[in-house]
């Protein structure tokens, strides 16, 4: 059987596919939240189950955190391995009340399918296993060894797919790793994603007085932690928007012109920007474009604060306590941790007196750089050029997929970056979807790319 056969499956089975998809959608496997272990679990069973149906050993892997699951192919000699990576966990659905029909209950409109983890990730690595269903189902040869991985952990920083890495180097080797879990460029134009940010994610905790107190006894007596803490963050970014901590910029590895005039090419604008997020204005780090900005300078900002009262009308205190969450998104060839090291003593440093400060660094990811002359780099985008029609066009991604680094530094493989998904795709706010046309052409191109792989 031909690839022609295997690209017509996958035409005549379009509409069943995404029916078995929702399937998937319909588990609320969210992370992060110990009261869905059990559905984590329905969700690794039902990617096992599935692979396994397609005459692959699979198996789910227990360990420290949530399983993994593990399926390959019986290995061919001579063909090449490709390993393929996902995760089947999803963010938490708050606020609810923001999503225009229950996340869990997939929702189809207008060629959009709506459901958390719609888009991030299950819609995209589900496009991987109906590529080679279509293989499979049409009795068409696989020309290449095929590995997945499947881990239940991005979202919530778990270790487990670390420490499986590590030890498993030998069961994970592979001439090249596929990950779906970025976005095109455009609804209009793939792109082929060469770099990823990392992160240092921080948490301030801000304590004085043992009890909130009354603001009008006790005001103007002790340091207030909420205004301490107010102080900090404002301490935290200058007046170009350039952040403060020591050394910050020391290792940033700056744009080349070559990408600086590519990024110009692609013609985003602010007022895009601010189509797509709602913003009323672009806003960031001076001397730098929107795009550069957002795929190529990292970044200091707060995720979440919270201190005092909230509640309806005036309640007059002091409170006990200030606590926020700081997410540095770091570039290449920034250090995670020495950064949330330089981050905690200029915090310590930026603190009044009179409070107690403890900082401490949550969760790191290393930033990714991949080169975009590699033959297998040239494979996905012949791949993504026939899979979607058009031109592919080289971008970078502001998001972090923090097992990229572990994969590239382990099993010294090529990492591919094939993104299905789109960035208004509401991937971790509500009415997160995923556009069918996508999911489709994802599949075709993750078809054609088993062929572009071994042809390279
Ligand atoms: N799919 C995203 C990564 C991503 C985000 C790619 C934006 C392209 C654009 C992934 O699932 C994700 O959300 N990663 C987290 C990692 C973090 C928890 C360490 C992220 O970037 O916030
Ligand atoms: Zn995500």
């Amino acid at each position: 059987m031909s690839l022609d056969a295997v690209l017509a499956y996958l035409q005549a089975h379009r509409q069943e596919h995404v029916a078995q998809l929702c399937e998937l959608l319909r588990i609320p496997s969210i992370s992060s939240q110990s009261d869905h272990a059990g559905d984590i679990r329905a969700a690794a069973v039902f990617c096992a189950r599935e692979l396994r149906d397609l005459g692959l050993e699979a198996e789910i892997v227990e360990g420290n955190g949530h399983p993994l699951v593990f399926a390959r192919t019986a290995a061919v000699a001579g063909r090449p391995t490709l390993l393929f990576y996902g995760h089947y966990d999803v963010q938490p659905v708050d606020p609810l009340d923001q999503w225009q029909t229950p996340p869990f209950e997939p929702r189809l409109e207008g060629g959009v399918l709506y459901a958390r983890g719609s888009t991030d990730d299950k819609g995209q690595f589900y496009a991987h296993f109906k590529a080679l269903e279509a293989y499979v189902r049409t009795g068409t040869e696989l020309p290449v060894n095929l590995k997945f991985i499947l881990e239940g952990e991005e979202e919530c920083g778990g270790r487990h797919v670390y420490d499986y890495t590590e030890a498993n180097a030998d069961k994970l080797a592979c001439d090249a790793v596929i990950i779906s879990d970025t976005a095109l460029y455009n609804e209009t134009t793939p792109g082929i994603c060469y770099s990823l940010k990392g992160l240092a994610y921080m948490e301030i905790r801000v304590s004085g007085p043992s009890r909130d107190l009354h603001s009008g006894s006790y005001g103007g007596t002790v340091q207030n932690p909420a205004n301490a803490l107010a102080q900090i963050i404002a301490g935290l970014r200058d007046a170009q928007g350039r952040c403060t901590v020591p050394g910050f910029y020391d290792q940033v590895l700056d744009l080349d012109a070559g990408e600086r005039s590519a990024f110009a090419s692609l013609g985003y604008t602010d007022a895009l920007l601010c189509e797509e997020t709602g913003a009323p204005a672009a806003s960031g780090e001076a001397g730098y474009t929107t795009l550069e900005r957002m795929w190529a300078r990292p970044t200091c900002d707060v995720n979440g604060i919270t201190s005092g009262y909230g509640g309806q009308g005036a309640k007059t205190i002091i409170p006990a306590h200030a606590m926020a969450k700081v997410s540095m998104r770091l570039v290449p060839n920034q250090d995670p941790p020495a950064i949330a090291a330089a981050f905690a003593e200029h915090v310590r440093r930026l603190a009044p007196p009179g409070v107690k400060v403890e900082v401490e660094n949550l969760h790191n990811a290393n930033p990714v750089l991949v080169p975009r002359d590699s033959p297998m780099m040239q494979a996905g985008i012949r791949a993504l050029r026939a899979g979607f029609g058009a031109e592919p066009v080289f971008i970078r991604e502001g998001g972090s997929i923090p097992i990229v680094g572990t994969f590239q530094s382990c099993l010294k493989a090529p990492v591919l970056l094939l993104g299905y998904g789109l960035s208004t795709d509401n991937a971790h706010s509500p009415n997160e979807k995923f556009h069918l046309d996508n999911f489709w052409n994802g599949a075709r191109t993750t078809a054609l790319l088993l062929r572009e792989a071994a042809a390279r």
